[in-house]
């Protein structure tokens, strides 16, 4: 469906639910729009074509436990109330046939072994099912083409659901990871409670609002030290802008950024980037950080370990905005190096919409002892693309340690 189709759910949803595959994979944190958006789908979906659709979760003791009065809801929003007939029990669509029907897996899962005909299947709040419930529901949902759409809000790594799709996703599995920063319709009422949760107990945040598995958070790089805002402008006073920029190669994506330094707080307002752009785009994508080529002659520091790229991104062509890119210096242990540097800052604030710095402050760790679990002082490999960039633009600080006196280099005495 093209940039005309009817649907509202948040933008990094799509590639998972309008694509057939056999199972379909929405996780992260409270309020991201997950339901809100399978439910809108199913809707609009029930209404042009014969859908057979189980709604199911592990444990469902009367129908208010359902996605009942959601799906209710999305028929009066779209308009459809005409369309469709209301019961206590269940949902239908008459002009196409459609069924929606509610159980709960955990009581009801021989009424459900029981049933034919099921082309979706949509399993909500999913981090509650258990191991003997997948191993019923999953052959039950046998049709040829049948789907199983699966929403969850991890709780732990250990937990059947997590294990079965994140950790060892099946074949034919789409999956996306949707957090409240990617939800354009995020209520203010949640907005509070996520400010209030973010001051009072940080890791907590990251499980309920970013959907972090429990217990993961301590070997972040970055524990402990940012937090995600808005704001219109940057703080007078603040020093900056700086400009960074990683470039990638086959599957690592190419990254961008711009920041401030407001004393010892970095802050960083922008984000560009992503996988698969052409060296060729690169330099309209870098554009694209706003005041980079206004001619106010601000610098943008890229990695140099890939001199032909600066080298052509570099040359200014006729028509074509200027670009002043210098080589950010490398150094042994600049990325220790750079890490003590951004501990020992008071805060890291990354404004909502640069949602890949967000993503990747969550997912850039250390590695962990496989036995015990301890963090090791190692870093796992990946998630740190943007992180490079902002290295890169503040690299003639951290070469000075400035304005930060020098501080251990890994954090693991907290
Ligand atoms: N498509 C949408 N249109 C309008 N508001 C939405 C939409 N999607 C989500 N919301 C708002 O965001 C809130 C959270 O969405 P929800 O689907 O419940 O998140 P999750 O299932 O990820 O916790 C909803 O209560 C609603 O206020
Ligand atoms: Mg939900």
């Amino acid at each position: 469906m093209g940039a005309r189709d009817p649907f509202t759910f948040p933008e990094v949803m799509r590639p998972v639910l309008l694509r057939p595959a056999r199972y379909k994979v929405l996780r992260g944190g409270r309020g991201s729009g997950k339901s809100w958006g399978v439910a809108e789908v199913l809707v609009v979906l029930a209404s042009l074509i014969p859908l057979r659709v189980l709604c199911a979760r592990e444990l469902q003791i009367s129908i208010a436990d359902s996605v009942h009065r959601l799906l209710c809801d999305w028929i009066e929003r779209k308009g459809l109330l005409s369309k469709y007939v209301i019961t206590n029990t269940a949902i239908s669509c008459p002009s196409t046939g459609s069924l929606f029907i509610f159980k709960g897996l955990k009581h009801n899962i021989s009424e459900i072994k029981s049933m034919e005909g099921i082309d979706i299947c949509w399993v909500e709040e999913a981090q509650r099912v258990s191991e003997s419930s997948w191993e019923t529901l999953i052959p039950t949902i046998r049709k040829e083409g049948s789907e199983i759409w699966i929403t969850f809000n991890p709780d732990s790594e250990d937990d059947p659901t997590w294990l079965r799709f994140v950790a060892n996703p099946p074949p034919s599995c789409l999956s996306a990871e949707v957090n409240y920063i990617h939800n354009p319709h995020f209520p203010d009422t949640l907005r509070a409670e996520m400010e209030h949760l973010m001051r009072v107990d940080y890791e907590a945040y990251l499980h309920v609002w970013m959907g972090q598995p429990k217990g993961r958070s301590k070997a972040q790089v970055l524990f402990g030290k940012w937090r995600v805002d808005r704001w219109d402008s940057p703080p007078p006073g603040a020093d900056g802008p700086y400009y960074g920029a990683d470039w990638g190669f086959s599957v690592d994506p190419s990254a961008g950024v711009r920041c401030w330094l407001d004393g010892r707080r970095l802050l960083i307002d922008y984000e560009v980037g992503g996988v698969n752009i052409e060296l060729d785009d690169l330099r309209g994508e870098l554009a694209k950080l706003p005041g980079l080529t206004d001619g106010n002659g601000r610098v943008i520091r890229g990695d140099s370990s890939r001199p032909e790229t600066i080298a052509h991104l570099a040359r200014n062509r006729p028509g074509q905005p200027g670009l002043r890119l210098i080589a950010a210096d490398k150094w042994p242990g600049s990325v220790e190096d750079g890490i003590a540097w951004l501990r020992g800052l008071d805060e890291i604030v990354i404004h909502e919409r640069c949602t890949n710095v967000i993503q990747e402050a969550r997912l850039w760790s250390y590695k962990t002892d496989r036995l015990t679990d301890d963090v090791l002082p190692v870093l796992k490999p990946g998630n740190d693309h943007w992180w490079d960039a902002v290295r890169y633009a503040l690299q003639p600080l951290i070469k000075k340690r400035d304005p930060i006196k020098a501080v251990p280099n890994f954090h693991m005495a907290r």
